[in-house]
């Protein structure tokens, strides 16, 4: 069966109990620089900028407290005497940090997706220039030094301006492999317009023709045999080289060389009008025409370049247009602060996994890589600590851009609630997390705050005049319902009046009594267009599980769950 699978949870619990060793061919992850388990930032309407998101969460979760403590001792235990050395040599150096805390959260999991990997598996580990020297140590302690492969340099926005220092433009991306065989499906690019034209020559027919540089038809080194004898007088050994015709020349084409030998292949191409002999020249020429995407190997510097549309040859887009970061306005943007952009991920993935591969994002936010992975026909496991990142990529990445997957049949949800039981063991388990689901189920905007919260769980969007925006204000008791919660409510809706209209939803796992529910009522009713709405009302979580919505005038989904098209296959598809 196809593996889709999403799972809520920390990828430190989820990865050891659901995930097999050795099952996975391709890791991506995003980690949060600074946020562990920071639901929400990340529900501000419009969506924080990365820079906000990550200065707030900085501030807010990573500290050195006991789980940071406790994770730096379990470390102690893991089997790698490499990384315990590393480890216990940066808490040397840099004593309990905020940095170290990062850090030993990050050694903690890499460990663990390490050992998730296929001994072909492949890494792509997204990271911010201020971490990415110390996690590549702490990849080249669980990986071995010699299974890194590249640094990635991603231009991830436009501009910064910083005093002082250099525009801070760019994300790192470590990639390493578990051992030295992987899968690389050699990424090209296309050449630029000036390189064709001063490289190449016009085919006369509109198009352009390579002069492939001379010895591509040859490979270095001597050989015996064949492919080292002399073809139309030329003689590869007297020039330290050999015959050795390129696989993808055959592909270009269109001939299928099989069962013949290299003077054979040479005089096919050659008889095809493919080499030309230069008495002048040291090599025959091999000639094809320039085609979008057969340009050089893609190097590890990927930056968008605004305004060079129509460089690139083949396209009327930009250089590295396919891997352009995400403006504020950017169709693809959900309101997920951190949200990558689908290019990127199908770069990542179409080098390092074939159709049907398993990808998998341990941190896997709005699910950018479950969207590209589907796109290129790949399975997927993603896992978030984030409730709402769950709902949100159930909602617009699979229900939005994949309408045919459904849920419980094409791909599966674990750890959020689809029964009393499930909702009673979130509840009891994690109080926010059951407030973020709830309030995410009947379509509304958690609030980020874990603590105090002003009586405020969530908002509800809706337009009573069809014109300007209002919110009803949400709470949700996971425990016992008390009628002081009720007045609470209504107080709180009182205070609230201007964006609430006087709207609140009360959201309980256990049912209200009649008594409650009169108080509720008591509150009164708003007549919009010609019908009468309760101001104050109840959605049980069982309503919740049967899919009912509480009832406004004009509710209006946000933005981050508006549904995203059905996506395309475009890209860079292998
Ligand atoms: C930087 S965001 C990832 C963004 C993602 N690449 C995208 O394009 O949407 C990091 C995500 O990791 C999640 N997260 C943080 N700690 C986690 C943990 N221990 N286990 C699973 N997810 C975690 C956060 O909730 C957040 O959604």
């Amino acid at each position: 069966m196809t593996i889709r699978k999403l799972y809520y949870g920390d990828n430190c619990e989820v990865i050891p109990k659901h995930v097999k060793p050795d099952s996975i061919d391709l890791v991506y992850l995003d980690p949060p620089f600074n946020s562990a388990a920071d639901y929400n930032l990340l529900f501000k309407e419009n969506g924080l900028s990365p820079d906000e998101a990550q200065l707030h969460a900085f501030k807010d979760t990573w500290i050195w407290d006991i789980p940071a403590a406790e994770v730096y001792h379990e470390i102690q235990n893991i089997d790698n005497a490499r990384l315990i050395d590393l480890i216990n040599a940066l808490m040397a150096a840099f004593g309990k940090t905020p940095m170290m805390a990062y850090l030993v959260h990050m050694a903690f999991r890499l460990d663990l997706i390490h050992r998730s990997l296929k001994p072909t598996g492949s890494l792509y580990l997204h990271c911010d220039p201020k971490a990415s020297h110390y996690l590549k140590m702490v990849l080249d302690s669980i990986f071995g030094p010699t299974m890194f492969r590249s640094e990635i340099i991603w231009r991830r926005t436009g501009a910064h301006n910083k005093s002082k220092r250099w525009s801070p433009l760019h994300d790192v991306i470590l990639f390493y492999t578990k051992s030295d065989v992987f899968t690389w499906n050699k990424p090209r690019q296309s050449y630029m317009n000036g390189h064709v034209k001063e490289h190449f020559k016009p085919d006369g027919k509109g198009g352009w023709r390579t002069d492939y540089y001379g010895n591509v038809l040859t490979g270095s080194g001597t050989r015996g045999g064949l492919s080292g004898k002399p073809w139309k007088g030329i003689d590869p050994t007297a020039k330290g080289r050999h015959w050795a015709i390129p696989g993808e020349i055959w592909a270009e084409v269109g001939i299928d060389p099989e069962g013949l030998d290299q003077h054979q292949k040479l005089d096919l191409l050659y008889d095809e009008g493919f080499i030309t002999i230069d008495p002048d020249a040291a090599w025959p020429m091999y000639e094809m025409a320039v085609r979008p995407g057969q340009g050089p190997a893609i190097g590890d510097i990927w930056a968008y370049q605004p305004y060079t549309e129509g460089t690139v040859f083949g396209s009327k887009t930009g250089i590295d247009d396919d891997v352009r970061w995400l403006g504020t306005r950017d169709q693809e943007r959900l309101g997920y602060p951190t949200q990558k952009p689908v290019g990127l991920l199908k770069r990542i993935i179409s080098a390092s996994s074939n159709k049907g591969d398993v990808v998998m994002d341990p941190f896997c936010g709005c699910g950018t890589t479950i969207e590209a992975s589907e796109i290129l026909e790949r399975q997927w496991i993603g896992i978030d600590i984030s409730p709402f990142a769950i709902q949100l990529i159930r909602r617009r990445r699979i229900e939005g851009a994949f309408p045919h997957l459904k849920f419980g049949k094409d791909y599966q949800v674990d750890g959020l609630p689809t029964s009393m039981t499930g909702a009673k063991d979130l509840a009891a388990q994690d109080k926010k997390a059951f407030e973020v689901w709830a309030v995410s189920a009947i379509d509304g905007i958690p609030n980020p705050k874990k603590g105090a919260d002003g009586g405020i769980d969530g908002k509800l969007k809706f337009k009573p005049d069809g014109k300007v925006a209002k919110h009803a204000i949400v709470s949700v008791k996971g425990g016992a319902l008390k009628a002081d919660d009720i007045r609470a409510l209504i107080a709180v809706v009182d205070r609230e009046k201007t964006t609430s209209m006087g709207f609140g939803v009360m959201v309980t796992l256990n049912p209200p009594t009649a008594k409650m529910r009169a108080d509720a009522t008591a509150a009164g009713f708003h007549e919009i267009a010609g019908a009468k709405y309760q101001k104050v009302q109840f959605v049980t979580v069982q309503d919740i599980l049967e899919g009912k919505k509480p009832r406004l005038p004009f509710p209006e989904l946000p933005d981050v769950f508006k549904k995203a098209d059905v996506a395309t296959h475009a890209g860079l598809d292998v």
